[in-house]
């Protein structure tokens, strides 16, 4: 059994298995030479020798426990026939969505779109280098894909003042959205993936109010679902006040905190294995400092089923020196 199967199937505590969100990405210099010539990210995401490749960079470097697929939680509305483009220095942009057009997608048409990234997962899943080690799919939550497909942009930008307005609109793209999420999910395990990881990254902008009909609902259908394909579930309901209520109705097998949890506090709520929680501002700063920060977790979690990761993806400007640090402190502690 893998390091991070012990900790979530046996909660195994002391073991210390480690990766890290957005391993594969612009902090890596080899990553960087791939995507200068690789412009079009989506197209990037569908080229199954290139994807394949940039999953496995970060564990040719660092001895993580698993790999995560390089994709985006954005291929799901592009399988739907919406346009989505990365433009740089700006992020994810989307057109305009057509809901008569992704109500009559089906399922042959999705798979299509996005076979490439089920091709990545066969071939990454069976590389010898992650021999007793985990390969992660993962999915976008109903709700921040809503967030996305409706506000056709990073709501960190600007979120549209009239969100809310259209509630049938909202319900039927949720439903549409949970429909193809359980396709995308599936594919994804039967190609390969053994961890299923559930990104929340807009959980936070909801009031407690609408956290029943849009995060827990729904997130609870695909955690089910996940668990009914006998293969581990991670929930990272990002910036939710109440992280306690989340475990306590979806029961993820996992749950990734982000970095303003108050780790003392969470392992008296949440008896579950959690991961994450580093701030990734931390890796920016001096060894010291970061070794601090790491000893602070272990020590907190040693007696709680922990897997280590950040509150975050990893920043772009992170240092190789501090990536390899941080996994050596963690894995000799
Ligand atoms: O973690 C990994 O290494 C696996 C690959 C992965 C990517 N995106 C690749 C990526 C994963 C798991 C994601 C998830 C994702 N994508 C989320 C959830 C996690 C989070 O960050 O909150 C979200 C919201 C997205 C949507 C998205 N993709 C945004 C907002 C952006 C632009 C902002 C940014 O960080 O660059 C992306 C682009 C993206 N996805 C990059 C990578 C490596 C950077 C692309 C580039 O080279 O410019």
């Amino acid at each position: 059994m893998s390091p991070i199967e012990q900790v979530i199937i046996n909660k195994k505590t002391n073991i210390n298995p480690i990766w890290i969100m957005r391993q594969a990405g612009r902090y890596l210099p080899e990553f960087r030479e791939i995507r200068k010539d690789n412009t079009d990210f989506i197209k990037l995401c569908l080229n199954q020798d290139l994807s394949s490749v940039i999953t496995l960079q970060p564990l040719k470097r660092f001895n993580f426990d698993a790999a995560i697929i390089f994709s985006d939680i954005l291929m799901l509305p592009y399988g739907l026939g919406q346009e989505v483009e990365f433009e740089k220095n700006f992020g994810p942009k989307l057109g305009k969505l057509n809901l008569n057009e992704i109500a009559k997608t089906d399922e042959i048409d999705f798979v299509e779109r996005i076979h490439n990234v089920y091709k990545t997962i066969k071939k990454v899943s069976s590389d010898p280098i992650l021999k007793n080690k985990n390969t992660i799919g993962f999915v976008g939550a109903p709700w921040t894909l809503l967030v996305y497909m409706i506000n056709q942009q990073s709501p960190k930008r600007k979120l549209k003042e009239n969100f809310f307005n259209d509630n049938f609109l909202i319900n039927r793209i949720l439903l549409i959205i949970e429909k193809f999420l359980k396709i995308h999910i599936k594919q994804q395990i039967e190609s390969g993936a053994n961890i299923i990881q559930i990104f929340d990254s807009w959980a936070g902008l909801l009031d407690e109010k609408d956290l029943p009909n849009y995060v827990y609902t729904p997130t609870l259908n695909l955690v089910n679902y996940v668990k009914s394909l006998n293969v581990p579930v991670i929930c990272f309901p990002r910036e939710i006040k109440n992280y306690k209520e989340f475990c306590d109705i979806v029961k993820p097998d996992v749950v990734n905190i982000d970095y303003n949890v108050n780790p003392k506090q969470i392992i008296k709520d949440i008896k579950i294995p959690i991961q994450g929680g580093l701030n990734p501002n931390i890796l920016l700063a001096d060894k010291t400092i970061l070794k601090k920060e790491i000893k602070k977790y272990l020590d907190i979690f040693k007696d709680h089923p922990y897997i280590f990761n950040l509150g975050h993806g990893v920043l772009p400007e992170t240092k190789l020196e501090m990536m390899d640090y941080l996994v050596k402190t963690v894995k000799d502690y």
